[in-house]
């Protein structure tokens, strides 16, 4: 049986490979891909995955919605300087006009999460690889129709290793803490696959030479334009590696054990200051499956192979 998923993405770059992966996983079922302001501002976010799509054209078109274009709390911020202005990394893709490769859905995400819960109890994953402000929203609106969720699996945080916004804070949760925070009181089954494990999954100039560049499709090809890698220079042009963060957390639905996870107690720092969107393990807080370790090797392969 494929697992019956819903991507809610920020599409950046990462995200956009975590699409390719996902579509491209016999063990998975993309029934809906929700939006959510983030690496990019909403309408660039909804964009880039009308352009994913083109690019995957998928035998089943996913219904697709737009979420929260702003946090919960405080002001959207966003991350251009990794994303690119158009979120992709200037990575060029044909779309053809009038050819969707989805279906609009015409109310908010979190209305569209909350259908696909009620329409399939027990069997959506969620998988999130954005700030969670649509999930928060959609607990706010119906919290026994979230329970519906099979489970959700979760980009996000930093618990044990440093932040990459703050030296405290991951991105997606610095983003909106306050939804985080509703997010894993919520009692749903949550595994969180944080910078712990996902800075430990990297694409190196070496792979983009040895295993992306020879694949020579428009996947490959979308890969070596959306990362800035230098065909030439063999490397990448304003950093030393990519990591995969949102395709690790696709890959842990895929194939849970290739995280592993300790059982912890967490909170999220909310108020304003030094720690703002820092995750930490306080005995009281809700228990959330944490991924610390990670088969990097293994999930490399399954990543790269399925670019084909
Ligand atoms: O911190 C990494 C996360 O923030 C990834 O999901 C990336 O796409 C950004 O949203
Ligand atoms: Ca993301």
């Amino acid at each position: 049986m494929r697992k019956k998923v819903l991507i809610d993405c920020d599409v950046g770059v990462d995200d956009a490979l975590a699409l390719i992966l996902a579509f491209h996983s016999p063990e998975l079922e993309v029934k809906a891909i929700t939006g959510v302001n983030g690496n990019v501002p909403l309408d660039t976010v909804f964009i880039n995955i009308q352009k994913m799509l083109s690019l995957i054209q998928p035998a089943c078109k996913p219904l697709i919605a737009r979420g929260a274009d702003q946090p919960l709390k405080g002001e959207a911020i966003h991350a251009h300087s990794v994303h690119g202005q158009d979120g992709l990394g200037g990575a060029k893709i044909q779309c053809k006009d009038g050819e969707t490769w989805w279906l609009s859905y015409p109310r908010h995400a979190s209305e569209l999460i909350l259908k696909m819960a009620h329409q399939y109890p027990n069997e959506i994953t969620l998988i999130a690889v954005g700030p969670l402000t649509n999930l928060a929203l959609a607990l706010k609106q119906d919290p026994a129709g979230m329970k519906k969720l099979k489970e959700l699996a979760i980009m996000g945080g930093s618990v044990r290793t440093r932040g990459n916004v703050t030296p405290y804070a991951e991105f997606n949760i610095f983003s909106d803490p306050l939804a985080a925070q509703i997010v894993f009181e919520s009692g749903l089954p949550i595994t969180l696959v944080p910078l712990d494990v996902t800075h430990q999954v990297f694409l190196t100039p070496d792979w983009m030479e040895e295993r992306v560049k020879p694949i020579g499709n428009a996947f490959s090809q979308f890969v070596i334009e959306a990362t800035g890698y230098d065909t030439e220079a063999h490397w990448f042009k304003n950093r030393d590696a990519i990591f995969l963060h949102d395709p690790l957390a696709v890959a842990a639905v895929i194939e849970p054990k290739l995280v592993k996870t300790e059982k912890l107690p967490l909170q999220v720092e909310t108020k304003e200051g030094k720690y703002y969107g820092k995750i930490t393990e306080f005995k009281d807080g809700p228990k959330i499956e944490v991924g610390l370790g990670v088969d990097a090797e293994r999930f490399l392969e399954i990543f790269l192979s399925r670019l084909v």
